[in-house]
Parts: C-alpha cells; structure tokens; sequence
C-alpha cells in the first residue's frame, strides 16, 4: 500500500509541522478511517497540547521492548481518540534520555501494524534518533518551511543531508511553504532551489484546514491513480496563493 508513512519535518523550528500535521490528520479522516497521528518530536513535544489531552510516559514501551517482548499492547496503551482520530502523544524528557532508534522502530512498526495510514510529527533537523527513525521509514516526507528565502534554503541543505548520509530517498520529499502570505517567496521560486514538489498553505487559522485538505487530496488521488489508472490527481494541484 502506498503513502502509508506520512512524516511533517522541517530543517529549523516553528514552521507549522505540528499544525499541519493535525490538520492533514483531520483532512484525511473523511476519507480514510484508519488513521493515527503519531508524535515523533522528543523533549517538547506538542501534539497532546494541540489535541488538550495528557502526555504519558512511555517507559513500559522501553521496558517491553529491552525485555525482548511485543511491544503491541504497551504502545496501544498510549492511544487516545480525540476528534475522531487516533493519537499517539509524543516522548518527552524521561522517554528521550532511555529511547534509540531500535524502540522508536518498534513503536513504528506496531502503529503501522495497527493502522493504515500513520501521519507522524518529528522533531525540527537531524538532532533526534526519533527524526531518524521517522524519515528512514516514511514513504511521503512534507518538509514544512517558511515562505522566505533563508528557510527554503536551509531546507534544501538538510535534505541533501538526509538523502546522502541517511539514505533517505529525495523522491519521497515533498515541500510545503506555510504561512504564506502575498509578498513573499511563490512555489515556483520554492520548487527550483528545492528540485522537489512544492505545495503552499496560506497564513491564517481559516486557511490551514481548507489548503491541508487539498495537499491530502492530492496525496490520495495519486494512491488511487497508480491503483486503478485513472488521470485526476492534477486537478488538485491549483490552489492556495498560486
Ligand atoms: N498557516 C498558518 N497560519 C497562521 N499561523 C500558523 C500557520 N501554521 C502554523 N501557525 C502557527 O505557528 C506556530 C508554530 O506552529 P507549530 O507549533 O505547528 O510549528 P512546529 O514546526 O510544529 O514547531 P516545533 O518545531 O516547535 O515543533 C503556532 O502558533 C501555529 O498556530
Ligand atoms: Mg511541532
């Protein structure tokens, strides 16, 4: 099945990963049932925040999988349904100073076992084994970067990082500029210094939802198209400041 790893990353922080992700969440719930968003961000992460539940500590995660058990049931006890989706909080202080790559895989592997569609949040760069874990095993990677040059740049730089010396394929990266608002950077522009496809979200709390849900649609026509040969996906592509 396609596109069932869907990461929100981006090279430096406060780009919108987490709103957008949520909304993306959201977006495709209309469509697809069996979704989850799972916060990959380690430290501080936000997706308990933006969805008003607690964050849980994950040590029975940890503990199951250094005992050499299925981590089915510990992870599945850390899934809360808010807004008709799934959500797996994120990993905070105590979580980050025990959790490698080998227990962020695991709880990869159980969530895409459990779901068709895993949308996950990371954490901003290449600092985290979570943002490791998260991007070598995605199939669709949005790199969310703000509408300035500096931004997209930086993007630019971290994704051929992440492609040469993570293995990370530069097909699976998609941008999205947030934010947008009419002055600033267009997607062409974006699209040129990045060399991958290049969505926009305007600025404004009204706009993220309607502009996520086109970028999904765009994502779903594709699944569809590759599996039944129908031609629509471009339909979808015009939209946002553009
Ligand atoms: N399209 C948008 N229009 C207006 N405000 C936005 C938009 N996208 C995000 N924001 C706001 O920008 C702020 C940062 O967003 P968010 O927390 O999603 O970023 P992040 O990339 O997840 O940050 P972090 O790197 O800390 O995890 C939030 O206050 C959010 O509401
Ligand atoms: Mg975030």
């Amino acid at each position: 099945m396609n596109n069932r790893i869907i990461s929100f990353w981006s090279a430096g922080g406060s780009t919108g990963k987490t709103t957008l992700a949520a909304a993306f969440t959201l977006a495709l719930k209309k469509y697809k049932k069996d979704i989850v968003l799972a916060d990959f961000k380690e430290v501080t992460p936000h997706v308990h925040k933006y969805f008003g539940i607690e964050l849980s500590d994950k040590s029975n995660i940890y503990e199951a999988i250094e005992n050499g058990h299925n981590a089915t049931e510990a992870v599945k006890e850390h899934l809360q349904k808010k807004q008709g989706i799934w959500i797996l909080s994120g990993f905070g202080m105590n979580d980050f100073a025990k959790f490698e790559e080998k227990h962020f895989f695991a709880v990869l592997e159980v969530v895409k076992n459990e779901f068709e569609h895993v949308v996950v949040d990371t954490s901003a760069g290449v600092f985290f084994s979570s943002t490791y874990t998260a991007l070598k095993n995605s199939d669709v990677i949005f790199a969310v970067a703000a509408p300035t040059i500096w931004s997209i740049e930086d993007t630019a730089q971290m994704i051929n990082f992440v492609s040469n010396r993570w293995g990370v394929e530069k097909e699976k990266f998609k941008a999205i500029l947030n934010a947008v608002s009419k002055e600033e950077v267009d997607t062409s522009t974006a699209e040129k210094i990045l060399e991958i496809e290049t969505f926009s979200v305007r600025y404004g709390q009204k706009n993220i939802l309607k502009d996520v849900t086109k970028i999904a649609e765009f994502l779903l026509k594709k699944d569809i198209e590759k599996v039944i040969g129908i031609k629509r996906a471009e339909e979808a592509k015009s939209f946002g400041v553009n």
